[in-house]
């Protein structure tokens, strides 16, 4: 059955281009970016593992680690990775899972053959330090992944995990969240000191309450 949010995300012990990995184990305690993209030396994807490269000052902030993944092989991704660095002006800074058994494209719904034959497709998986899956998108070959909606998401899931609020439509970091459904307003005047707007019952708003 394909993976659905809230599942465990699968564990694997498989090469990349930082020695063999057991995904777990080297996730321990952070939150994980898991992303594929179709194969190595082509353009979109040259310019996105760069993008990710020069993003780990925002990943370090947010306790994330960040992991790529292809069939190709570790040589491939090690030759690869020095185009990166030149081309984008980065160092590659997290491993590429060189998946050349599909073994990891399979567990987790990589390949989507009528799409992109045997080639894994740009899939984003962000998963909590408890393992959970808790975004999925997947993008076509030809459409490079916005990163900055990545951590977006990120800010957004970390709020609702410490904070316990939501975050409205187009939220960007800073503006007003949400208080979630499950806090009475009585409960959320306590809970959020820098006060809440209750539009409606059901649509309770406060300041974000990490600024
Ligand atoms: C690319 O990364 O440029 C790419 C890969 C597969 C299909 C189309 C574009």
């Amino acid at each position: 059955m394909a993976l659905q949010l809230g599942d465990v995300a699968p564990d694997f012990t498989q090469q990349s281009s930082e020695g063999e990995i057991s995904f777990h184990k080297w996730a321990g305690d952070s939150w994980v970016v898991f992303f594929s993209h179709p194969a190595d030396f082509t353009p979109v994807c040259t310019t996105e593992l760069g993008i990710v490269s020069s993003l780990k000052s925002e990943f370090d902030k947010r306790n994330v680690k960040a992991i790529a993944l292809s069939v190709d092989s570790t040589q491939s991704h090690k030759g690869w990775i020095s185009d990166i660095n030149e081309t984008q002006k980065t160092t590659v800074n997290y491993p590429i899972v060189a998946d050349e058994d599909r073994k990891v494209s399979d567990l987790y719904g990589m390949i989507h053959p009528n799409s992109l034959n045997n080639l894994t497709v740009r899939s984003v998986f962000i998963i909590d330090p408890n393992k959970k899956i808790r975004l999925m998108i997947t993008y076509p070959a030809s459409t490079g992944r916005n990163f900055a909606e990545i951590l977006r998401v990120i800010d957004s899931l970390q709020l609702t995990d410490y904070h316990s609020v939501a975050t409205p439509g187009n939220w960007q970091d800073g503006g007003d969240c949400v208080v979630v459904p499950s806090i009475s307003t009585e409960e959320a005047r306590t809970k959020f000191p820098k006060g809440i707007t209750e539009i409606k019952p059901y649509l309770r708003m406060t300041p974000q309450p990490n600024k």
